[in-house]
């Protein structure tokens, strides 16, 4: 139904355009007195055997929304009734700002991927939490922090202060980006010493909570393996929680089916998608080979299919996050992928028994 109708539909409309409707009617939904019923009725389901604890909160399946899709907060609500037991705001920065102009949003559909620079537009932490104050479901929601474009570099540190103590009191876990590519010198955060720096002291303010909140790391697919292990030390030495890979790429060596004109064209930005599958799997292999699985890790990167979340499972993520697949796969995705997890498990559960 989604792909043979609703997808052509919204594809004639630019991106930006057709994200827009999709919001409008999903809020629609959530205003509706019995709207989050229905839709939780239609598509959610959450099979017993599918629940996990992770970084100490218990998610009724691995299945969540990535950043981006919900910058501000707006739909989380209802990304948890179509069956995504945790949803990721953001990245939002302390003060609202514009992002980059338009367009900045491309589909490659030969290619099933996406390249956005969207720049972090977005209408500031403090309005996102005064959305998250009303959250009125039981879904598990990640504030996404990141810093405002005229934010220099070495005073980086006070923007993801700001943005965790607004958002604090109303997200469940913190996800620190500084892999973002359209955010000009962000991922020089991810260097040894700035990032050190910004956990520490995340991890300082978060001591100073009664109790505290998860924090994890959200890299970039454009690592070395010796950043990787770097990666891996940081997190041992700061004690955060996690890790989220990955974040979009800014190759474009993978890119087969799309004209090399046509991206030429488009430009800078990061690509996510079908594309970026293989490399991020990659990288969560590698972080969980390396660290001994040390800590939990959230795989995302093009799972367009409900096997694209089995093999991140296995590369060793514990849970896993869609966005362009969602694009791609319509409302039911998440309902398809609890029911291959489903079938996936019991098998495993036979075969070791
Ligand atoms: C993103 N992504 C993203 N990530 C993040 O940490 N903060 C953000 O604000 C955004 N914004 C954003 C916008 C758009 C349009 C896209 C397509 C993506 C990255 C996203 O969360 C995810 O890491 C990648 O897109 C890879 O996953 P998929 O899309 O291949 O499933």
């Amino acid at each position: 139904m989604y792909k043979t109708f609703i997808r052509p539909l919204l594809f004639r409309f630019s991106p930006e355009r057709a994200h827009g409707l999709t919001f409008a009617l999903l809020r629609l939904v959530q205003a509706l007195p019995f709207g989050l019923r229905i839709l939780a009725w239609m598509f959610r389901r959450r099979p017993a055997g599918l629940s996990r604890t992770v970084f100490g909160i218990k998610f009724p399946t691995p299945v969540g929304i990535a950043a981006g899709l919900d910058k501000d907060a707006e739909a989380f609500d209802a990304l948890g009734a179509l069956g995504f037991s945790f949803v990721e705001i953001g990245t939002v920065t302390p003060l609202p700002q514009p992002g980059n102009p338009s367009p900045r949003l491309f589909r490659l559909v030969a290619d099933h991927s996406l390249i956005n620079r969207m720049g972090f537009n977005n209408q500031g932490a403090a309005r996102a939490a005064e959305r998250l104050r009303k959250r009125r479901t039981d879904v598990i929601v990640g504030g996404n922090i990141g810093k405002n474009k005229v934010t220099p570099n070495d005073q980086a540190v006070s923007d993801y202060v700001k943005s965790f103590e607004t958002l604090f009191p109303y997200v469940d876990y913190f996800a620190v980006n500084v892999s973002s590519p359209n955010t000009p010198g962000l991922r020089d955060l991810q260097q040894r010493g700035p990032l050190t720096e910004i956990l520490s002291r995340l991890q300082s303010c978060n001591a100073a909570h009664e109790k505290r909140k998860p924090i994890l790391l959200k890299i970039a697919p454009d690592l070395t393996d010796g950043q990787l292990d770097d990666i891996i030390e940081i997190v041992k030495e700061t004690h955060i929680d996690g890790v989220i890979a990955t974040n979009t790429t800014i190759s474009r060596e993978m890119i087969f089916a799309t004209p090399a004109r046509r991206v030429e064209r488009i430009g800078a930005g990061g690509l996510s998608g079908a594309l970026l599958t293989e490399r991020s799997t990659e990288v969560i292999r590698y972080l969980h080979e390396r660290s001994g699985g040390a800590f939990p890790i959230i795989g995302v990167g093009g799972i367009m299919t409900p096997e694209d979340a089995i093999e991140k499972l296995e590369a060793g993520a514990s849970l896993v996050q869609v966005y362009t697949g969602f694009i791609y796969q319509g409302p039911s995705f998440a309902r398809r992928i609890v029911r291959a997890l489903d079938a996936w498990q019991k098998k495993e559960e036979v075969q070791a028994s």
